[in-house]
C-alpha cells in the first residue's frame, strides 16, 4: 500500500509531479488563453462583481491562503484578506453579497473551516473550496469547487495536498485576472507556460533527497530552527517550520525574512540553524543581505536557491537548489525540499512519521 516507500509521506511527497499533473488536467487552454475550473459554478459576470475576497483555511492549508493571497492580488489585482478558520468564523467577519469567501481544506471537513464557510454563507456570500476530498462536507456546502485531484493523503503532514493547493490558488488567480480584464488572451498564455513544465521540475527537485538526507544528518540535533523567506516564499518558510515541528517535534519558526531584525534575530548563534529560502526573484538581493547578517552571528546556513543563480550566495553551510521558474511557480518547487528535510530529520530521530504524538489527520472537533 506504501508502494514501496517506507512511509505514505514520502510515498505522498514523490506523487506531486502526477497530483499536480492531476490538477491541471483538463484546465489549462492555452491556445485561447484561458483557464477553465468545472467545478467553480460562478458566472463571469459573477465573479466581475466581487468586491471583496477572503481566504480561509487552516495549518498548513491556511500557509497556501497566504501564497493564495499573493498571486491573486498580484494576478486579478483584487485585495485579499487571509483568514485563519478558528479566528474569521468568531469575529463577525465583513462578508456580503459582494464578498468572495474561498475556503481551503485537504480533507473538506476540518471543524473551523466548515463554521466559516456556514458564517460566510450565512452572511450572503459568495463561497468556493479548494478541497481534496470529493463530497466532503466543505466541498458539499460551498457554491462551487475546486478539487485539487491530489488522491488520498494518508500521512498526517500534509505534502502533495499543499502543493496542489498552490496550483489551485494560481489557477484561480489566472481566471479571475482573466476575467475581471486585468490579464488578456497573450499574458495568460505565458503565466500558463510555467505550469506545463511544472511536473518535470517538480521531478529534478526531488533528485535533492539523497543530498539532503545527508544534510539532515548534519542538523538533526539542532534544538531551534529558524525558517526565513520573503513574498511568496514566507509562506514557505512557515510551511518548512510546521513540517518541521510536526513530525521531528524540533521548535521551529517561520519569519518573512525582513522581519529578522525587529525579534528573531536574537535568537540566533552557532546553535540555531536558518533556512533560507532564496530562489531567484526581484528580492534575491534582499535575501541576500539577510543572510549576510544571520552569518555575521555565526547562524549556520541551509539555503534553498536556483540552479544557476548561486553564485551570490556567498559561503553556505547547506545549498538545496531547484530547479528556475517563474516567481509565482517557485513555491510548488521550494515546498519539496521543505517537505525531505523535515522527513528525513524525523526519520533519523526515529519518530513516527505518519502518525506524529497529539495529531489527527482531520481535525474535526474545534
Ligand atoms: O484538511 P485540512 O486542509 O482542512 O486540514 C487543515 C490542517 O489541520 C492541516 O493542514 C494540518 O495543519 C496538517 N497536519 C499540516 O501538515
Amino acid at each position: 500500500e506504501k508502494g514501496g516507500f517506507k512511509h505514505f509521506m514520502l510515498k505522498e511527497i514523490y506523487e506531486q509531479p502526477r497530483a499536480v499533473s492531476d490538477t491541471l488536467a483538463g484546465r489549462l487552454f492555452p491556445e485561447r488563453g484561458e483557464i477553465f475550473l468545472e467545478g467553480l459554478n460562478l458566472t463571469d459576470e459573477q465573479l466581475r462583481g466581487v468586491e471583496k475576497l477572503n481566504i480561509v483555511a487552516c495549518g498548513t492549508s491556511w500557509h497556501a491562503a497566504l501564497g493564495g493571497k499573493f498571486l491573486i492580488e498580484k494576478m486579478a489585482r483584487l485585495s485579499v484578506e487571509v483568514d485563519i478558520a478558528s479566528e474569521f468564523r468568531y469575529r463577525d467577519p465583513l462578508v456580503d453579497e459582494h464578498t468572495l469567501t474561498v475556503l481551503i481544506s485537504q480533507s473538506g471537513e476540518t471543524a473551523d473551516t466548515l463554521a466559516a464557510l456556514r458564517e460566510a454563507k450565512a452572511k450572503g456570500g459568495i463561497t468556493v473550496a479548494i478541497c481534496n476530498v470529493v463530497e466532503s462536507s466543505i466541498a458539499r456546502e460551498s457554491d462551487g469547487v475546486i478539487y485539487t485531484h491530489a488522491g488520498p493523503e494518508i500521512g498526517v503532514a500534509s505534502t502533495k495536498a499543499f502543493t496542489t493547493q498552490l496550483v489551485a490558488l494560481y489557477l484561480l488567480a489566472l481566471h479571475l485576472g482573466r476575467v475581471r480584464g486585468m490579464i488578456d488572451a497573450v499574458r495568460c498564455r505565458e503565466l500558463i507556460e510555467p505550469l506545463l513544465s511544472l511536473p518535470r521540475k517538480m521531478e529534478q527537485a526531488l533528485e535533492s533527497d539523497e543530498q539532503i538526507q545527508t544534510i539532515a544528518r548534519e542538523f538533526m540535533h539542532a534544538r531551534d530552527f529558524l525558517y526565513l523567506g520573503r513574498g511568496l516564499q514566507y509562506p514557505i518558510a512557515l510551511e518548512g517550520a510546521l513540517k518541521l515541528k510536526e513530525i521531528s517535534y524540533i521548535h521551529a519558526e517561520g519569519y518573512p525574512a525582513g522581519e529578522m531584525k525587529h525579534g528573531p534575530i536574537a535568537l540566533i548563534d552557532e546553535n540555531v540553524p536558518v533556512v533560507f529560502l532564496c530562489p531567484i526573484n526581484d528580492t534575491f538581493e534582499k535575501a541576500i543581505s539577510n543572510m549576510e547578517e544571520v552569518r555575521a552571528r555565526s547562524g549556520r546556513v541551509i539555503a534553498v536557491a536556483t540552479e544557476g543563480h548561486v553564485g551570490p550566495l556567498g559561503d553556505v553551510d547547506a545549498l538545496i537548489t531547484v530547479p528556475e521558474t517563474t516567481d509565482e511557480i517557485a513555491p510548488v518547487l521550494t515546498s519539496i525540499p521543505m517537505q525531505l528535510l523535515a522527513y528525513h530529520i524525523a526519520v533519523l530521530k526515529g519518530t513516527d512519521v505518519d502518525q506524529p504524538r497529539n495529531l489527527a489527520k482531520s481535525v474535526t472537533v474545534e
